[in-house]
């Protein structure tokens, strides 16, 4: 990492800063000083303009369409990798080697199960409690589980802990899709590999044999693959800022969880289906086109625009695609959402507005679509995400746990509210 410095004039002083270069991608301004030199903070509501830490796991380039784990493209992992050797490059920073990779597979899956108390711990959750509710708390509450591992000053804890929270949570997203349709809890098979398991135990009934379309499970892995991490985003951040505190994984994940509901973020998907099911039909594309640009109607359309990507979403390519292989297995020749899915994107990639803006279509567009078709409800699609982004969420935690520069994440502000002022009684008040 070269070294160079910017001066900065403020009231009159010249400050030096140092800039520091990435290995690829814009350069940052090191303004970890500027207070001590100047007595101003810096201001940035929504980080547009700020890094936060150093990181080596992945890397976005929003104007060229651009996202490398560790370095290798998203598309060359999804077409020729499955999730669990993507799991083992994000967290160990190379791919496995074969020996490797059958280790790594073996240790994942022998967590699978999760502690029998968990199962009376779900009993307490109203049947129709949104999965997403039930995810916050049962990951949270892993750590009164696994007490075991949750000294984070503890290398060897700190990996049982990961494993732990890779393996389980799909057993644990499994179990809040059973509860909310009063199916029994299926436990992990260890025989499958991992997404075939999560299939089988949301979908198989103990009455009868269940056996996994390996089309489906491919399409889902891959999915699995698109959503494992996206630097530092705002569920990824909350988790690196949760951590920053000493708080223990299973609570840091819980956080990035509780971020990762909201419509923004990973709830895009759940609401771009919802969305399109209200469009309905594609004559009724242009109402819903010049809701979303009337400034004063809050109608936003779901699936489309991106902080970061600014000219196309690279998972949205490979989630079309996915998209369709799904439709084609499962015999789906006339879904009527992608019907108007497909015709809202052509109308908007044509609109001045959404040209303009560069606004096109995210990865949350379509997996909506591929995620119904599989058979789940619209309540799981974020947990679907949820369970995919854990090993993003931790290789980043551990990454920042490592790093000897930790220290507590503590942003600034600039106050604007009364300056001070003495108490007044109730009686004295008028
Ligand atoms: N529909 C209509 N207008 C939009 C949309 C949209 N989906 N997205 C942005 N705009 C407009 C926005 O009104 C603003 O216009 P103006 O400059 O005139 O005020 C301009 O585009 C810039 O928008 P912004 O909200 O300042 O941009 P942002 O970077 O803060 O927000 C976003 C990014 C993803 C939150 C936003 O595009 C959005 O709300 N999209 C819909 C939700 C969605 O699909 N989210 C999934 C993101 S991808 C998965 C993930 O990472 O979780």
């Amino acid at each position: 990492m070269s070294s160079t410095t910017s001066t900065l004039n403020v009231d009159s002083k010249s400050v030096e800063l140092a800039v520091k270069a990435g290995t690829i991608g814009p350069s940052v301004v090191d303004i970890s000083k500027l207070y001590g030199q100047t007595g101003m903070f810096t201001y940035d509501p929504g980080f547009t303009s700020t890094a936060a830490c150093e990181s080596k796991i992945t890397y976005i380039d929003g104007d060229e369409g651009i996202l490398l784990y560790r370095g290798y493209p998203i598309e060359q992992l999804a077409e020729h990798g499955d999730f669990l050797e993507t799991c083992y490059l994000l967290l160990y920073g190379e791919l496995p080697t074969a020996a490797q990779k059958a280790d790594f597979d073996y240790r994942v899956t022998r967590h699978t199960m999760v502690h029998d108390q968990m199962n009376r711990f779900f009993q307490g959750f109203r049947r129709d409690a949104h999965p997403m509710a039930i995810m916050v708390a049962c990951v949270g509450a892993l750590s009164a589980f696994y007490h075991d591992s949750t000294d984070i000053s503890d290398p060897q804890q700190r990996m049982i802990a990961s494993m732990r929270m890779i393996a389980k949570m799909p057993t644990l997203a499994a179990m809040a899709y059973k509860y909310s349709i009063g199916q029994p809890f299926v436990y992990p098979q260890n025989d499958l590999d991992y997404t075939s398991n999560f299939l089988r135990m949301c979908f198989a009934v103990p009455c009868e044999e269940y056996k996994v379309n390996p089309v489906l499970s491919r399409a889902l892995d891959r999915i699995f693959i698109l959503h494992a991490d996206h630097e530092q985003n705002a569920s990824t951040s909350t988790v690196r800022l949760a951590g920053s505190s000493g708080a223990n994984p299973f609570a840091c994940i819980a956080a990035g969880i509780a971020c990762l509901w909201g419509p923004a973020h990973g709830g895009a998907n759940e609401a771009a289906l919802k969305m399109l099911e209200e469009i309905g039909t594609p004559d009724r594309i242009p109402h819903y086109i010049a809701k979303a640009k009337d400034k004063n109607d809050p109608f936003r359309l779901m699936g489309f625009g991106h902080r970061v990507y600014k000219n196309y979403d690279p998972r949205a390519r490979i989630m079309q695609k996915t998209t369709h292989e799904v439709l084609n297995e499962l015999g789906i020749k006339d879904d009527p959402l992608l019907d108007v899915a497909v015709e809202l994107e052509q109308i908007a990639l044509k609109d001045e507005y959404f040209v303009e803006k560069k606004l096109y279509p995210n990865i949350d567009f379509y997996s909506g679509i591929t995620l119904k078709a599989m058979g789940f409800p619209t309540s799981m699609f974020t947990v679907l995400f949820a369970l995919a982004r854990t090993v993003g969420w931790i290789a980043q935690w551990s990454e920042m746990i490592e790093d000897p520069s930790q220290r507590i994440g503590r942003p600034r502000q600039l106050y604007i509210g009364s300056p001070k002022r003495d108490y007044v009684t109730v009686a004295q008040r008028g």
